[in-house]
């Protein structure tokens, strides 16, 4: 391939790239009439969702990187089949992702930190209530040393940690890798969608590839935002942290 049908391949790629983006953040609408209560709507497997925000709490806001890992969900469920399967959802925030992931038929457990709890349930009864075959668990998860006491393996196994935009400039990024870690058994998916805003986001994923084998799902540097799959690269054998627990 010569140097110009290399930049018309990029040109091209760059392009789909940016639909790709279009296409995600058409999903979210506002709503026509302004009522007593205000709320986001994101259309996902053909239901309207509406989702309470508040602005005092990073959790309270829904994030684009929820939308972009719904969007994939949604539309690689041939492929990642979520009926029936046990997932955890970590930094559920307002939780989109939890409620797409319980639509498309999977046990979720949503989880997040206590000030955010209250929302985050109030959005998940509101839109999963009559329309989900489980009805979603949502929970207290606070990323380090508890995880092992409050999720011992012995009766907590999943098949998915689902996340989104979970890194950023906080100071627990060392317990958000531990959780993971722990959490992610041989035959787990973790799907993650990452916004990079400054260095410690790429300083976070070369960490984790030292324990995870990563594939990049979408870049879309439009919204600064990339996909990823991940699996574990060790076959653990024992669990010191959660005899030790
Ligand atoms: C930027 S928000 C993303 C929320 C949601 N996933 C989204 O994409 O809209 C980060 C989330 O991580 C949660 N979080 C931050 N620190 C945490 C910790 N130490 N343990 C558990 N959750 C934490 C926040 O409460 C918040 O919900």
């Amino acid at each position: 391939m010569d140097a110009q049908q290399s930049k018309a391949v990029e040109e091209s790629k760059r392009e789909q790239e940016a639909e790709l983006a279009q296409t995600i953040m058409a999903r979210n609408f506002h709503p026509s009439v302004i009522g007593p209560e205000a709320w986001e709507g994101y259309m996902f497997s053909d239901l309207e969702i509406r989702i309470k925000e508040s602005t005092d709490l990073y959790g309270a806001v829904l994030w684009p990187s929820a939308m972009v890992l719904c969007h994939f969900l949604e539309t690689n469920r041939d492929k990642y089949n979520l009926t029936d399967k046990n997932v955890i959802e970590l930094g559920a925030g307002t939780g989109l992702v939890t409620i797409v992931s319980s639509l498309l038929g999977a046990k979720v457990t949503s989880t997040d930190l206590p000030d955010v709890l209250g929302n985050l349930r109030y959005n998940v009864v509101r839109n999963t209530k009559g329309r989900c075959k489980y009805i979603p668990v949502v929970t207290e998860l606070i990323w380090g040393a508890e995880v092992p006491k409050r999720f011992p393996r012995t009766t907590h196994c999943f098949d998915y940690i689902l996340a989104a935009d979970v890194v950023y400039a906080h100071p627990y990024l060392d317990e958000l890798m531990d959780t993971f870690d722990y959490l992610c058994q041989e035959n787990t998916h973790i799907f993650w969608a990452m916004r990079f805003r400054l260095d410690p986001e790429n300083n976070f994923v070369d960490r984790f590839q030292q324990r995870f084998h990563l594939e990049e799902l979408y870049d879309l540097p439009s919204l600064s935002i990339k996909l990823y799959r991940a699996w574990r690269r060790d076959k653990r054998t024992t669990d010191h942290r959660e005899t030790a627990a």
